[in-house]
């Protein structure tokens, strides 16, 4: 028996990275996947990757209302309900000093990985309780348990998801559904080699080397050790889990 087999999930950001990772490894567990994301390049190339008909996609803001409405719409028309929703479409915003840094990117990094987890959120639980529940799982950070100079919106970004979990979780935990953030360290996607690119460094070899340092392990984590651990947590195995922050870091809150 698949892990996941005849399951329905929602993934935002699911076109790259470690969302792609999650999608690749549900749909081999027998999970209907919706990709939700905004990068339609991406999203078609991740339908060629995972070459599956169980996966398809919607391009969707997670950060708009109305984009929220509608791809939680197109997963019941097309799937007939959710079971999963894995909400981690996220991005970084710059790296700058709070005095330094644009307002207009404070608002943007909190759009999205902030109020865009609190309309899914919004639209999903109902929709899992119908089905008669779930599971969620929220993309939080190392960066939502520690500080880092220079991130601030996203730091608070990840660490405001937290508390949202929580309350989630409180909110849904008699109502079948659980919820849970993964806080993956430093993972090697496109989001680690921006932050790589725009450290003070001379090149981002040397801004590479500096963030390995800090990782006790290290070495970056794959986007697929960081899809494991949100399969478990969608799984029927993680039954009594919910409210925690699940670590995927290489050691690096360890310290
Ligand atoms: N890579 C890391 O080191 C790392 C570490 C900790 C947490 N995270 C978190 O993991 C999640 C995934 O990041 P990743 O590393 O895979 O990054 P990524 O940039 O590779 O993938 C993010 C995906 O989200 C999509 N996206 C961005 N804005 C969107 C929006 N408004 N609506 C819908 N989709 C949107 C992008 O198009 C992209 O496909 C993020 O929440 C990120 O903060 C990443």
């Amino acid at each position: 028996m698949l892990r996941l087999e005849g399951k329905v999930a929602v993934i935002t950001g699911g076109a790259a990275g470690i969302g792609l990772a999650a999608a690749r490894l549900f749909v081999g567990e027998g999970a209907n996947v919706l990709i939700v994301d905004v990068n339609e390049e991406a999203c078609e190339k991740a339908l060629r990757v995972i070459g599956n008909a169980s996966v398809s996609y919607i391009l969707s803001d997670v950060s708009n209302a109305d984009d929220t409405r509608r791809y939680v719409r197109t997963a019941i028309d097309r799937y007939a309900g959710i079971d999963i929703f894995v909400s981690n479409a996220g991005i970084e915003g710059t790296t700058r000093r709070i005095p330094k840094y644009p307002i207009h990117l404070f608002d943007k990094v909190m759009a999205i990985n902030v109020r865009g987890v609190w309309l899914g959120l919004k639209f999903v639980i109902p929709e899992i309780e119908r089905r008669g529940g779930g599971s969620i799982i929220i993309t939080s950070s190392l960066g939502g348990i520690k500080g880092a100079g220079g991130l601030s919106p996203y730091i608070t970004s990840k660490h405001a998801v937290i508390g949202m979990m929580r309350t989630a979780a409180l909110e849904c935990a008699q109502i079948g559904i659980r919820v849970n953030t993964v806080n993956p360290g430093q993972i090697d996607t496109r989001m680690i080699r921006a932050l790589e690119e725009q450290m003070i460094h001379a090149s981002a070899q040397e801004s590479k080397e500096t963030i390995l340092k800090t990782i006790p392990m290290r070495r970056y984590g794959t986007p697929n050790e960081v899809a494991l651990l949100m399969l478990f947590l969608a799984s029927d195995e993680s039954r009594f889990c919910t409210g925690g922050v699940y670590m995927v870091d290489g050691g690096g809150s360890a310290g």
